[in-house]
């Protein structure tokens, strides 16, 4: 009988409903640009998100949870083209927040895996597995060592399939600070000849000839680092995976290379019309595909951090085209097939398509005008230059160039063969290719050394006052919190809030989203209250008789005796608001100013976020 092969929307959702079946929340990738996050321009792995949790923070959600969340790294972006590297990719998780762990986190990434029925059907003879060694940090990793063991035992499957490795590969965490742990490695053999098992020399020969390729990482994160150092333990066992989904959907589908997958042909078949070599349809549809979510998640192009590497992908993805030019035809058509494959998964890819491809198309425009003009200076450097042999290999000229108008320094390269060429002279050779990139890279590097220099400075600067800020959204919260219970009735329920500088965060039960004019009723509820200039005052009081007053409380039993409650209004009895609170609060709402819902979106079923700000 023939196997039928799983589509990538079949494994997307096979993935969710396994976890959902064992008792996790299914969250809403979050959008690619971070929150509160300066570390990091874009996620870079499905747990970004989820690190204030990780530590310790409770998630409206729950202690399971799961996702397959966007993310980009653009760290080897001169690979792209090859067989497996993307701008943009989906990272499929599941979390236990200080509930399950080894044991239950490593059976299923087994059992999703190789299940024919309901998982993605992978031949459990073709899997090998990497566990932590040890170290002065933490002990080698037998347990999870063990629970393998016995799976594959109970599998029938056999040969060594595990193997110990260091810290640096088997050791995660997101950075030099938060949670971190030992982690084990999910390997599939791409031969399909690798089904009876290997010494740990044998499958590390195989690992760098890339004959296995690694499926799924589950992480177990019950450490934490600061600083670079591992310092001691959470407060919770936790368990962090990640599952790269295109990878995954890779090897089910049985080929050897990402772009052979359902996510690339349609796209590959457009690009393929515009380019003219493989290298280049692919690193088109890549970078397109990552402008797609990128400019979604409301980034535009410009000459600064996010928007500079938008500005870069859309760039590249031009300059890659046999012209080096894109019609809005050609973007319109690249773009509607990228949207395609994710109608029903990203709607906000699907409506935003119009202001997706006019982005799109205005920079492609712009980088059009730049090659005219690059080419004209670089024609006007030619002539002043006497020496094409040595042209531009001791001046800033080709970083300056690239610099002022965003001409690569391929098409540079280009023009100077061009050059060479009419002047009698061969193309540039591997050596004098080398030696200017070295001189553009050099150059690139002093240029972005003080750019960070400048940011890192920019930063420090801005911190001042954030105390009182917060405070002030910390007392926008309740009123808020209140305001939609009036709203929305008293079905709402506070389910998590988080407060920076910039803006509140409040999660709460609600079932649908709400319309414009609910958050309108809202935001002139808050608003009123701050204009009667209400106070906000606390009372001590014994827990039984705090719960008389009416006023909300979420934690259950983590309260003490004496709790403290935080009213708004003249007193107790008559107040807006009441809530158990341990503080701070303004003392009065007229210290909050103007307040303005930002953004109200889904986190899970059954669970609202409203982001809001005060000005
Ligand atoms: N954080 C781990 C990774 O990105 C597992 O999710 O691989």
């Amino acid at each position: 009988m023939e196997k039928k092969v799983l589509t990538s929307t079949e494994i997307r959702s096979r993935f969710l409903a396994f976890f959902e079946e064992r008792g996790h929340a299914i969250l809403l990738s979050a959008s690619l640009v971070p929150e509160n996050d300066p570390s990091v321009l874009f996620n870079t792995a499905g747990m970004q998100p989820l690190v204030p949790y990780l530590m310790g923070e409770r998630h409206p959600s729950g202690v399971r949870l799961a996702s397959i969340q966007k993310c980009v790294r653009t760290g080897d972006i001169d690979e792209v083209g090859d067989s497996t590297h993307l701008t943009f990719f989906e990272m499929m998780g599941n979390w236990s927040l200080g509930d399950y762990f080894k044991q239950e986190a490593i059976e299923w990434s087994f059992d999703l895996l190789t299940n024919s029925e309901y998982g993605f059907a992978l031949d459990p003879q073709r899997l090998y597995v990497t566990c932590f060694e040890g170290n002065d940090d933490a002990p080698r990793d037998e347990e999870s060592a063990d629970i393998w063991r016995e799976i594959f035992k109970k599998h029938g499957v056999t040969g060594e399939r595990v193997y110990f490795l260091p810290a640096k590969n088997n050791w995660w965490s997101p950075g030099d600070n938060g949670p971190c742990g030992p982690d084990t490695e999910m390997f599939y053999d791409l031969t399909g000849k690798l089904t009876h098992g290997m010494t740990f020399d044998e499958y590390k020969k195989t690992d760098e000839d890339q004959k296995v390729v690694e499926i799924w990482n589950d992480v177990f994160m019950e450490y934490v680092k600061k600083d670079g150092k591992v310092v001691g333990k959470l407060e919770n066992k936790n368990v962090d995976t990640g599952s790269g989904f295109e990878r995954v959907v890779t090897v089910v589908q049985g080929k050897n290379n990402v772009y052979e997958t359902d996510i690339w042909t349609d796209t590959i078949m457009e690009t393929r019309n515009i380019s003219d070599n493989q290298k280049s349809e692919r690193v088109i549809a890549d970078h397109l595909r990552t402008a797609v979510f990128m400019i979604a998640d409301g980034v535009t192009p410009s000459n600064t951090d996010r928007g500079y590497i938008l500005r870069r992908l859309i760039r590249r993805a031009v300059f890659n085209t046999k012209t080096k030019k894109i019609s809005k035809h050609e973007v319109q058509k690249i773009v509607a097939t990228i949207i395609k494959k994710y109608d029903g998964v990203y709607e906000n890819v699907v409506t935003q398509e119009e202001k997706i491809i006019s982005e799109i198309v205005g920079e492609a425009e712009k980088f059009e005008k730049t090659v005219v003009t690059g080419l004209k200076r670089i024609t006007d450097l030619f002539k002043k230059e006497n020496n094409i042999d040595t042209f531009a290999l001791d001046n800033n000229d080709l970083f300056d160039l690239y610099q002022s108008s965003g001409f690569p320094v391929e098409l540079s390269l280009e023009e100077i063969d061009r050059e060479r060429v009419s002047k009698g002279l061969s193309v540039i050779d591997n050596d004098l290719r080398k030696k200017y990139l070295e001189k553009f890279n050099e150059e690139m590097k002093k240029h972005q050394e003080l750019s960070r220099a400048g940011a890192e400075h920019k930063f420090k600067g801005g911190m001042g006052g954030t105390g009182e800020v917060e405070t002030r959204y910390h007392t926008a919260t309740h009123l808020l919190h209140q305001a939609l219970r009036d709203v929305l009735g008293t079905e709402v329920s506070q389910k998590g809030s988080n407060i920076t500088a910039e803006r509140l965060r409040f999660d709460f039960s609600f079932p649908r989203k709400m319309t414009d004019e609910e958050k309108k009723r809202v935001e002139d509820i808050v608003n009123e209250k701050i204009a009667l200039k209400m106070p906000m005052q606390k009372v001590v009081m014994k827990k039984a008789d705090a719960e008389k007053t009416g006023a909300l409380h979420f934690f259950g039993d983590k309260y003490g005796d004496e709790v403290n409650v935080y009213f708004i209004g003249d007193d107790i009895e008559t107040a807006y608001s009441k809530e158990f609170c341990g503080g701070p609060h303004v003392t009065n709402l007229s210290e909050l100013g103007h307040f303005m819902i930002t953004k109200e979106e889904a986190v899970s079923a059954g669970v609202r976020r409203i982001k809001a700000i005060l000005d």
